[in-house]
Formats: structure tokens, sequence, C-alpha cells
């Protein structure tokens, strides 16, 4: 019985503490990314995309073995890419040297970006045509969060 007593008095006592707990404070500028008042609006800091030009860019690590590379080189002069144009393809586009890199040489897009009819030829696959869904051009910006990822696979 005393124990029943004494689970009683305390659930009680929680109850009373938790109704009587300081409201906790958060500050309307410390709840977005942009630490500003969520009433304003900020102007987004200026960054410029890379502006190297393909035979000079080298290129970036890899973050994790299969992630997309990302885009070393300016793109502004190759886009867009549509129906009607694609010039990444003019450039990777090269079914006879996959898996064949030489520096300073278009990198030829990998077998997963075709696809193969049963007499051996390549077809870039429509389901990676438009190559910026996933290949992203690099800019020097700040870091809004920061981030302890690491691919233990990097750079190739
Ligand atoms: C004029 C030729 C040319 C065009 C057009 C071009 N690239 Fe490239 N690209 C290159 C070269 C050259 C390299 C490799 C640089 C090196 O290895 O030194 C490269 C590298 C890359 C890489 C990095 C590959 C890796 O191994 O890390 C990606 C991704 C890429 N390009 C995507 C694109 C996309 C997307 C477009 C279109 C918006 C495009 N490229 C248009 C020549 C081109
Ligand atoms: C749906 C996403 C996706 C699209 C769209 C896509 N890629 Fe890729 N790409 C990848 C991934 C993922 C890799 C790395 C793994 C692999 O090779 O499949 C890659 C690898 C590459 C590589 C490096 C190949 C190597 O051997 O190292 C090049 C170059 C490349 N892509 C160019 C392109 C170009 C040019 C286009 C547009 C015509 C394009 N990609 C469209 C996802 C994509």
């Amino acid at each position: 019985m005393k124990l029943k007593i004494a689970l009683f008095s305390g659930l009680l006592g929680l109850a009373y503490g938790l109704s009587n707990a300081d409201p906790v404070m958060v500050l309307d500028d410390s709840l977005g990314l942009s630490q500003v008042s969520v009433f304003a609006v900020p102007t987004p800091a200026v960054f410029e995309y890379r502006t190297l030009d393909p035979k000079e860019s080298g290129v970036l690590p890899r973050y994790w073995e299969d992630a997309p590379p990302q885009v070393p080189h300016r793109i502004d002069k190759f886009l867009p890419v549509n129906a009607k144009s694609n010039k990444c393809l003019e450039c990777h586009e090269e079914p006879d040297k996959i898996g064949k890199k030489v520096k300073g040489k278009p990198t030829p897009m990998s077998e997963t970006h075709y696809v193969k009819s049963a007499a051996d030829e390549f077809t870039v696959s429509n389901k990676r045509y438009v190559c910026t869904l996933c290949h992203a051009p690099q800019a020097e910006v700040g870091t809004l969060m920061e981030n302890t990822f690491r691919g233990d696979t990097a750079a190739k």
C-alpha cells in the first residue's frame, strides 16, 4: 500500500511540475537557416558558378562511389538542354571509350547512361538525357549548415 501511495504522489508531482514548467523561449530569428526574423525577406547571397572551360577545369572529388560526379566546368555556354539541343552529349557521348578516361578530355558517360540494343549498339537513355537533373554545376558558397558526412570511397 505504501508503494502505491508513493507512486501516486510521484505522478501528481510530475503532473504539477509539467503544468508549471517555464515556457521555452524560441526567438523568431532562430527558426530558419537564414537566421533572420521569419517576417524578413532576406536577399540571398550572390554567387557565381565556376567559369572554367572544360579543358582547364580538371575534375572534382566524388563523395561516395556511384555519386553523380559534380560538373567541374562552366555550363552556361552549353545550356539549355532540350529536345533539339544537348551540347553535353557532343562531348560526353562516347560509347567506344566508356571507362577510358583521359585527363583534360571529356569523361565518357558510363554504360548506365545508355540502352543497349540486341546488336550491342548504345543509344543514350531517355532517363539520362537531361544531364543537369543529376550533375550539378558548382560554386563557392558559404556553408549553411555544418555537415560532417564523408563518403569513405571519395575522389577517384
Ligand atoms: C566542350 C566539351 C564539353 C561540353 C560541351 C561539356 N563537357 Fe563536361 N567535361 C568536359 C571535359 C574536358 C571534362 C573533364 C576535364 C578533365 O578531366 O580535366 C568534363 C567533365 C565533366 C564532368 C565530371 C566527370 C568526372 O569524371 O568527374 C561532368 C559531370 C560533366 N563534365 C558534365 C557535363 C554536363 C552536364 C554538360 C552539359 C551541361 C557538359 N559536361 C558539357 C567537356 C565538356
Ligand atoms: C538520373 C541521374 C543522371 C542523369 C540524368 C545523368 N547522369 Fe551522369 N551519372 C549519374 C551517376 C549516378 C553517375 C555515377 C555512377 C555511374 O557511372 O553510373 C554518373 C556518371 C557520369 C559520368 C562519369 C562516368 C565515369 O566513367 O566516371 C559522366 C561523364 C556523366 N555521368 C555525364 C552525364 C551526361 C553528359 C549526362 C546527360 C546526357 C548525364 N550524365 C545524365 C547520374 C546521372
